[in-house]
């Protein structure tokens, strides 16, 4: 989604801008631009495709000025062009804006019958042309800010800068997250806290409907009715190191690399050495929740399948799991007493947004699973567990994946345990088997130039089955998802016990078979699949342990030895396998594993 960066400063802003654009990247975009004011008069700079493209277009022609705005787009309304990049500006207002508006057209047509000229196809461009009206009829930049919001529907982050104002920037917020950065005498918005980390960590998080006028070294925020609000100011600890690629050739590989030591964090903020639970209190109790509902969005919806087969298995709590976009619409009854959970990294995606809002009318109390604490979804929420993955920059979700399976087990365990239904035992076994995770994942990293070798193969092919049963199907799903949003692969995952339910149809020595089968209790099942598929010149490519390699009763294409570990952790054990994968298949692919195309890092419209 798009991203925003604006600076009220005593220094020329245009190439600070541009570094705070660079930090959000990562969210997806397909043109960039700066506007300041030079003279006072609003001065753009833009450029279609990688922000690199802008930054060279800034050498070419500098752009003085202290104050100004700058943004990253990703195309809704108006396709990729110079005309439709933001900032969107008429002679008197510049606007940088996230979101849709959607009654755009009604308020252009208004604004075209007064005269007012459009020059691109974005519903962005009304806000300025309907700002600039105001100011026509004499109101202040923020009275006519006031006014123009109020005329607003949809989902907006929006960055101000008005022509003679040198020392005036005006944000606001309405669905779409917006940042505010605290500099000596320096200013800033951002769409979040890491495109202001090399500015600032002291840090305010609008809230729904705020907006807010910075002048030099002052901010006043008011709320959804003008009035003057104070907003917390937080200390953030995301620094330059935090969110640098290191000595990686991509995010998306550092972060799978993190894995072990921020599943490790994770654990160790809801665990104490000694195995016993220390979760944040929770404003319900377990052992009377009817039924738990989760929601989330993509990796974040295949981690909460996982957690259905934990909550059932280890709490005999019901569970049922769904993706956000359908559950916000379809009306699900929801009992009385229960509690949604939603799941997201991001905590910005707006159909889980939604679906939390559908679930508090119904009387749920909701607890949210997040990698950004003070995000939407967390404000929403009764009660906040936070994985500690640190910043996820790469498109692709992983280190987030495994984190918020460590909260979802834990949370499954402590459910199990208030429902009497896990003896405290068993309950420590799994945590000591989370405890061990880490160790394990080394060990499978230290084999990825084996995962290399085998990308060459799969980089071959234009489609691709991935098969898993029980807790380790939703990590089907999941690899799938890894695979073809990164490497452009057409790719599916399965249940095992489908595959003669259709897809054994597919099956030929052009399809690579992915199976994802430790020796547990339905490794038999699943190899009696594996021998289906070669028995039909398929591919097989097997992810198992060393006991399921000598016992699947076939020679698949290619396989690897996991370490052999508790049942119940090899969601989060086989997780790193299908993402080195998928990442190194897209290597070969040379495709743009960070910034896949077409993608962003947090979907905040519909
Ligand atoms: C996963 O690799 C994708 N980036 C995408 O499916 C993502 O998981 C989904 O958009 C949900 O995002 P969230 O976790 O920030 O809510």
């Amino acid at each position: 989604m798009c991203g925003i960066v604006g600076i009220l400063a005593e220094r020329p802003v245009a190439d600070l801008l541009v570094d705070g654009l660079r930090r959000l990247e990562y969210r997806g975009y397909d043109s960039a631009g700066v506007a300041t004011l030079v003279d006072g008069v609003i001065t753009t700079r833009r450029a279609v495709g990688k922000l690199q493209n802008l930054a060279d277009r800034l050498q070419q022609e500098p752009l003085p000025g202290t104050v100004g705005i700058g943004h990253t787009r990703w195309a809704t309304h108006g396709r990729p062009s110079e005309d439709n990049a933001h900032p969107h500006f008429s002679d008197r207002v510049a606007v940088v804006h996230n979101g849709i508006i959607e009654n755009h057209r009604a308020l252009r047509a208004e604004l075209e019958a007064k005269q007012h000229r459009f020059k691109s196809e974005t519903d962005t461009e009304t806000i300025a042309h309907l700002i600039t009206d105001y100011l026509q009829q004499g109101m202040t930049p923020q009275a006519a800010t006031a006014t123009a919001l109020k005329r607003l529907e949809g989902a907006f982050a929006i960055g101000i800068i008005f022509a003679g104002h040198p020392n005036l920037l005006i944000g606001a917020r309405r669905g779409s997250p917006l940042a505010l950065g605290y500099g000596d005498q320096e200013m800033y918005l951002g769409s979040d806290a890491l495109a202001l980390a090399p500015l600032t960590n002291c840090i305010s998080y609008l809230e729904e409907g705020d907006w807010i006028e910075l002048t030099p070294g002052k901010a006043v925020v008011h709320d959804a009715n003008d009035q003057v609000v104070e907003r917390k100011i937080h200390q953030t600890n995301l620094s330059g190191a935090m969110i640098g690629k290191g000595q990686y050739r991509h995010f998306m590989l550092k972060e799978i690399f993190e894995q072990p030591a921020v599943i490790g964090d994770t654990l160790a903020s809801l665990v104490t050495a000694d195995n016993k639970m220390a979760l944040p209190d929770l404003p319900f109790d377990w052992a009377t929740v009817p039924r738990l509902t989760i929601v989330a969005c993509g990796t974040a919806y295949y981690a909460g399948m996982v957690a259905k087969y934990w909550f059932e298995q280890l709490a005999h709590l019901p569970v049922e799991v769904d993706i956000a976009s359908e559950f916000r619409y379809r009306e699900a009854p929801l009992p009385q007493g229960g509690v949604t959970l939603a799941v997201s990294q991001s905590g910005e995606t707006a159909d889980t947004l939604a679906a939390i809002s559908y679930a508090k009318k119904q009387g749920q109390k909701i607890l949210a699973v997040v990698n950004v604490p003070q995000s939407s979804i967390a404000r929403q929420a009764d009660a906040v567990v936070p994985t500690l993955a640190g910043p996820e920059i790469g498109v692709a979700s992983t280190k987030a994946y495994t984190t918020q399976l460590t909260v979802l087990l834990c949370l499954a365990v402590a459910a199990g345990v208030a429902r009497g239904k896990l003896d405290a035992k068993r309950a420590a076994a799994i945590l000591q088997a989370v405890r061990e995770v880490p160790a394990q994942l080394n060990a499978v990293l230290r084999d990825e130039h084996k995962i290399q070798e085998l990308a060459h193969h799969l980089a071959e092919a234009r489609d691709v089955l991935y098969l898993a049963r029980g807790a380790l199907y939703p990590l089907a799903l999941e690899g799938a998802l890894k695979l073809k949003e990164i490497s452009y692969i057409h790719a599916e995952g399965y249940p095992a016990g489908e595959l003669k339910h259709g897809p054994i149809a597919l099956i030929d020595e052009f399809m690579p078979v992915v199976v994802l089968a430790p020796h547990d209790a339905l490794f038999e099942k699943t190899a009696s699949n594996v021998q289906e598929v070669v028995a039909r010149g398929g591919k097989v490519v097997l992810f198992s342990d060393a006991e399921g390699q000598a016992k699947i009763g076939t020679k698949p294409f290619w396989s690897m030895a996991l370490p052999a570990s508790d049942p119940v952790v090899a969601p989060l054990l086989y997780a790193v396998p299908v993402q080195l994968l998928a990442y190194y298949t897209a290597l070969a692919k040379g495709t743009d594993v960070d910034q896949p195309r077409n993608l962003a890092k947090s979907v905040t419209v519909e």
